[in-house]
């Protein structure tokens, strides 16, 4: 059964957004009857390849990221400045991007537990923007949602505590109403590491790495293409997967060791399945930081839009290279009656590993990574069902096409507060995917933990105990999670596939004490 509505009216829609024909050009009654016609072609030309290898043959030509924050009177002070940068991707090619960076050209935060952190933002955009501090529980009022914006060329302060046991893997990104996906999409997002005194494998000496991974889409310019409606229908999976700015880049590493990769899935639509070609990852932690107890090691994973995974990776002195892939995934597609079409099925290398060097040894993995408590009985069960919409309209000779993502049959409004809830009461929220493609689904505030999935009646109940903040939902499953708040405030909660947030698929709530 499509559970999508195809609604043909002779009036355009009123809510949503509207789009004036269907093509950018050409579009005429035929429009909308797919394959055949050429604007459904213009249509999905933002996905023609181009030879990206060629375009950007410098492996390592970009510096490993810097640490931003500087000491000052004991409290970290970071100054970020979010502007246009003209990147320069390989000899060949310069990108103009939306970039964060320090003076030095760092965005990379990197904290313990813990420590009040002041983070001063100048906005140079000519549009207003938000920083969002994904998955860290800040208070409310610096959660950067998009009730608080910062004016083009404006600026503001972030301040917070970074919780206790809060260490793990954390990005920023922009957050206002309607305009998330755009500025992400043109280079906003950045790794905000959380550390730990007590870390059991720093203290074994594991290198440790951060691996933000991007996709951007690129036009045969090497610039940013423009959203186009395919795109906001799926999302934008992009044509060019970079890690910390770095396409395929190159990590030297010795023969035996063990590497912890801290891998951020930071692209605004894009599924990381990902496998290396030699060799197993071993799960260590999640979205909120470290498991209980290592999973057992396995050869691949599947990375949705803004989940984040600590995998540990043993090189055998056996291989010499380790390409890290990212496999294709089928997260569903809309085309929309356009005969948009699915972007080709095909692995992708995201980076390699050289296994160069002497010889070391393999340290060995305590069983008890740390401690996690379940959250406990709920006492109040909330259902967010995620559903979509699509109209198509005539008027004065014109096709139109409204689209629409709704949590609870509601797109996002930013003068409705959907519900309140209270402070330190455990909640337990149904999330079901009522739609034909997966969607990633995020809360902010508090970390919380999934119970259990149900598919096709089935109940898995959840095999590990994690703190997680995103979490996908496949078409037609139901994704049963508990949440604590433990402050009071705004908190949202939306779609991380950065469009459908954008075209409604968000909700807010406020905590009371
Ligand atoms: Cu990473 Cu509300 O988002
Ligand atoms: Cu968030
Ligand atoms: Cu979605």
């Amino acid at each position: 059964m499509s559970r999508r509505r195809f609604l043909v009216s002779s009036l355009y829609a009123s809510i949503g957004l509207v789009f004036a024909g269907c093509g950018k050009a050409k579009e005429s009654d035929h429009a909308m009857h797919g394959k055949s016609n050429e604007s459904s072609a213009d249509s999905h030309s933002a996905y023609k390849e181009f030879d990206l290898n060629t375009l950007l043959s410098n492996e390592n030509f970009r510096a490993p990221l810097p640490l931003l924050l500087t000491q000052e009177g004991g409290a970290k002070l970071a100054t970020l400045a979010i502007q246009e940068k003209q990147v320069q991707l390989s000899s060949e090619a310069k990108s103009n991007l939306w970039l964060y960076q320090d003076q030095s050209g760092g965005s990379m935060m990197d904290v313990m537990e813990g420590d009040a952190v002041r983070i001063k933002v100048q906005n140079h955009l000519p549009e207003a923007t938000t920083v969002h501090w994904h998955g860290i529980a800040v208070p409310s009022s610096e959660d950067g949602h998009p009730h608080d914006l910062i004016a083009p060329h404006g600026s503001r302060e972030y301040a917070f505590t970074v919780p206790a046991d809060s260490a793990g893997t954390y990005w920023y990104h922009p957050h206002p109403h309607q305009r998330t996906a755009i500025q992400a999409g043109r280079g906003l997002a950045a790794p905000f590491i959380v550390r730990s005194h007590n870390d059991p494998l720093a203290k074994l000496g594991i290198a440790d790495h951060v691996l933000l991974l991007s996709a951007l889409q690129l036009d045969g310019n090497a610039q940013i293409s423009e959203q186009n409606m395919m795109e906001q229908m799926n999302g934008r999976e992009g044509n060019a997967l970079f890690v910390n700015g770095q396409y395929q880049p190159t990590l030297n590493v010795a023969p035996n060791s063990t590497h912890r990769l801290r891998l951020i899935n930071a692209s605004n639509a894009r599924y990381m399945r990902l496998s290396l070609d030699a060799g197993l990852m071993t799960i260590v932690g999640v979205d909120g930081g470290l498991l209980a107890q290592a999973l057992p090691p396995q050869k691949e994973l599947l990375l949705a839009p803004a989940e984040r995974v600590e995998v540990l990776v043993t090189f055998n002195a056996a291989t010499s290279k380790v390409i890290l892939n990212a496999l294709p995934y089928d997260k569903g597609w809309m085309d929309g009656d356009m005969g948009w079409e699915k972007p080709a099925a095909q692995t992708i290398a995201v980076m390699q590993f050289k296994v160069v060097g002497d010889a070391v040894k393999t340290p060995v993995i305590p069983k008890q990574l740390r401690v996690i408590k379940p959250l406990g009985e709920a006492s109040v069960t909330r259902k967010m069902v995620l559903s979509e919409k699509m109209e198509m309209s005539m008027a004065g000779g014109k096709h139109s096409m409204t689209m629409e993502f709704m949590i609870n049959n509601q797109m996002f409004d930013m003068n409705r507060v959907d519900f309140k809830a209270k402070q330190n009461v455990v909640e337990l929220w149904e999330i079901v995917n009522d739609t034909d493609m997966d969607h990633p689904f995020h809360i902010h505030g508090d970390h919380f933990q999934v119970v259990s999935v149900e598919e096709s009646g089935k109940v898995t109940p959840a095999s590990y105990l994690a703190w997680k903040d995103t979490v996908n939902a496949k078409a037609g499953q139901t994704v049963r999670i508990k949440i604590m708040q433990k402050q009071t405030g705004l908190r949202m909660f939306h779609c991380h596939i950065l469009e459908h947030e954008d075209l409604g698929m968000m909700g807010q709530y406020e905590v009371l004490a």
